[in-house]
């Protein structure tokens, strides 16, 4: 599974991409307005940054100027993937855009139907929001196990991309139901990496360790 991150914070995404385990970066316009950048300067930054795909979302809600934004966004750098919502004109964007060989990310989906007609639109990614579909008492990972499950019976290529992710948990349950990528914020990226029990137990190496008055350098 890969992992992308959830940020336009280009310090936190610096910290991830120097560990190693860094896929890729998701952006949303409420990311954006949070990071306190011009989008243009930000998105830049952050392509050359990672490699891996960079998500920046468009604004418009018709199809002729979501199209324009999208081939705009799209000049930044070729690791953009442009972001679309889950509407018609979206998946219309979406369509024109693929067709056009650039990488789309359609977010803001909420229903296996939803993923489903994505697909079909060519969608490179899709982004069902888990988080938000748990925070109104609904199964946002089993959002996701449909998901899966439609898109092996008919081949589609296009990449789940769990996003909205609240918890650890979220990463686990992805991974365990087999989805493409986790877009994770960067405070829960670093919780991944943590266990007291691996603390307790280096704590005890390096003590015994100590011990023996050895080095190995
Ligand atoms: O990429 C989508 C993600 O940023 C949405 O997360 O926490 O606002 O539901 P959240």
């Amino acid at each position: 599974m890969k992992f992308f991150v959830d940020t336009a914070d280009t310090k936190e995404i610096i910290e991830l991409a120097d560990t190693g385990l860094l896929d890729g970066v998701t952006t949303n316009p409420s990311l954006i307005k949070k990071s306190g950048r011009k989008i243009f300067e930000v998105i830049e930054e952050i392509c050359g940054i990672v490699d891996g795909p960079v998500s920046a979302e468009t604004v418009a809600t018709d199809h002729a100027t979501m199209l324009k934004e999208g081939k705009k966004l799209a000049k930044i750098s070729n690791n953009i993937a442009v972001k679309v919502p889950l509407t018609v004109d979206g998946l219309k964007t979406c369509k024109a855009l693929t067709g056009d060989g650039i990488m789309v990310n359609v977010t803001l989906c909420f229903s296996a139907n939803q993923a489903l007609l994505a697909a079909k639109a060519g969608a490179t990614f899709i982004s069902p929001f888990v988080g938000r579909l748990d925070d109104i008492s609904e199964d946002g990972m089993g959002l996701i196990e449909d998901i899966r499950l439609i898109y092996d019976n008919y081949g589609f290529k296009t990449e789940i991309l769990v996003a909205s992710i609240r918890t650890p948990l979220h990463v686990l349950e992805a991974a365990r139901i087999g989805a493409d990528v986790a877009t994770i914020p960067a405070s829960i990226m670093r919780q991944l990496f943590k266990h007291p029990l691996t603390d307790k137990g280096l704590k005890a190496f390096l003590d015994d360790w100590e011990k023996t008055g050895e080095s190995i350098l």
